[in-house]
């Protein structure tokens, strides 16, 4: 597992496409390490949908995101060893008890 001391995430004119709607559009920005990012909007700006292809869950319909030069859109394996994700509604086991 490869741990970074400096983190660069870059969307690269990320795009997602639900049919002719897009959730997502031509979203560019970079993220630097040693800092709290907080993604704010409206209910359906597409916030959600950049953090699940942010997080490799989905694929940008276009564009890419970087990490640290390697892009997880490609190789999501690369942020995934390193990723700690609690999402809004959490998938589980219903017979898993506490
Ligand atoms: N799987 C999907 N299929 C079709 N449309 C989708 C899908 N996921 C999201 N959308 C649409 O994309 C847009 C953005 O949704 P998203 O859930 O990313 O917004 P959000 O900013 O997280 O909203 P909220 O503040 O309500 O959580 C909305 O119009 C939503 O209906
Ligand atoms: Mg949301």
């Amino acid at each position: 597992m490869k741990v970074y001391d400096d983190m660069e995430i870059i969307f690269d004119h990320v795009t997602m496409k639900f049919g002719d709607h897009a959730a997502v559009k031509n979203f560019s920005a970079t993220l630097n390490t040693h800092g709290v990012v907080g993604l704010i909007g409206p209910n359906a700006a597409g916030k959600s949908t950049l953090i699940r292809m942010l997080t490799t869950q989905t694929k940008p319909t276009d564009g890419d995101i970087l990490l640290n030069g390697t892009s997880v859109v490609k190789h999501p394996d690369s942020l995934r060893g390193i990723l700690g994700y609690l999402p809004q509604q959490i998938p589980y086991y219903p017979e898993l008890t506490v």
